[in-house]
């Protein structure tokens, strides 16, 4: 494992290891077994590769120990440290293997929430969430083209001082919905236009992300996570063109087919709706392939 140990020293590392692995000889489900001793695995050459300190494994307890502290029914650590590690990312890309044109799948994040309200089409999600509108519009497809009718859309976002709705302390549900696709698959809604945001950062994840250098910033973005029978669930998000951030997020979501123009619309511009809008506003266009179930 290393040069810098005696053959005794590398024999009992060695031997070690193989014992907490065959502690799982007797696991009656394979898949449990394989995961257990691989990650037995993994640990121990993570260990034995950087010559972990006792001080260092201390250290790795705390911050462990904080973040199973600072998380509640509302705030979820452990998916940012796996967020900020791009495990997350990677868990997903594993999972949603590229088929055919199929829309790309990114994080899911900390923020949704179930049960949230139902919009009918062209309804607005905002409630009293601050921002510029957006209007948000597009079709769903499954892979060979078909129109997707009926299918649930769950949509969440940030507020324009990038907050969600449950990151402040009045109980509020704003700038979250869910809505369902016409009978052509067609969709749209008003929200806001989505603004950077850092991750929460008063926690241990941040303090990590502080140790290193690293930016707890999320380039701008607006979740979507649809699903419709006979169709893989796709989780995703749409990302904003021209955003500085989009080659830094802090959780590695950014791909560039998810990219999209949203254009800013004069004050006084016609809306789609006929709805009559304060200032500016902005329209974006969203078409959504979803891949067969099981692929
Ligand atoms: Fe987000």
């Amino acid at each position: 494992m290393t040069d810098t140990v005696s053959a005794e020293q590398e024999r009992r590392e060695a031997d070690l290891v193989e014992r907490v692995a065959r502690s799982f000889d007797d696991c009656t489900d394979p898949r449990l077994k394989q995961l257990m001793t691989s990650l037995v695995h993994h640990l121990h050459a993570f260990v034995r590769e950087v010559r972990l300190t006792e001080g260092e494994w201390a250290k790795g307890i705390e911050f462990l120990t904080a973040a199973g502290h600072i998380t509640d029914d509302k705030r979820q650590e452990f998916i940012l440290l796996s967020d900020v590690l791009g495990l997350s990312m990677q868990t997903i890309g594993i999972n949603n293997e590229a088929y055919g044109d199929a829309t790309e799948a990114t994080v899911f994040g900390p923020f949704f929430v179930e049960n949230s309200p139902e919009i009918s089409l062209g309804d607005s999600i905002s409630g009293v969430a601050s921002g510029e509108p957006c209007w948000v519009e597009g079709t769903l497809s499954d892979s060979d083209g078909q129109p997707v009718a009926g299918a649930r859309i769950e949509v969440w976002e940030a507020d324009a001082e990038g907050l969600y709705d449950v990151q402040h302390d009045d109980g509020r549900t704003a700038a979250r919905g869910h809505l369902f696709s016409d009978a052509e698959g067609r969709y749209s809604f008003w929200g806001v236009t989505p603004t950077p945001y850092p991750i929460p950062y008063d926690g241990p994840v941040g303090k990590m992300l502080a140790a290193v250098g690293r930016s707890p910033m999320r380039a701008s973005h607006l979740h979507f996570m649809v699903s419709a029978a006979g169709q893989r669930t796709l989780v995703t998000h749409i990302f904003v063109s021209g955003d500085e951030l989009l080659d830094s997020d802090t959780v590695f979501g950014v791909k560039e087919s998810l990219v999209k123009k949203f254009e800013r619309q004069a004050p006084g511009s016609p809306t789609p709706d006929g709805r009559a809008v304060d200032g500016s506003w902005s329209r974006v266009s969203f078409d959504i392939v979803l891949a067969p179930a099981g692929t």
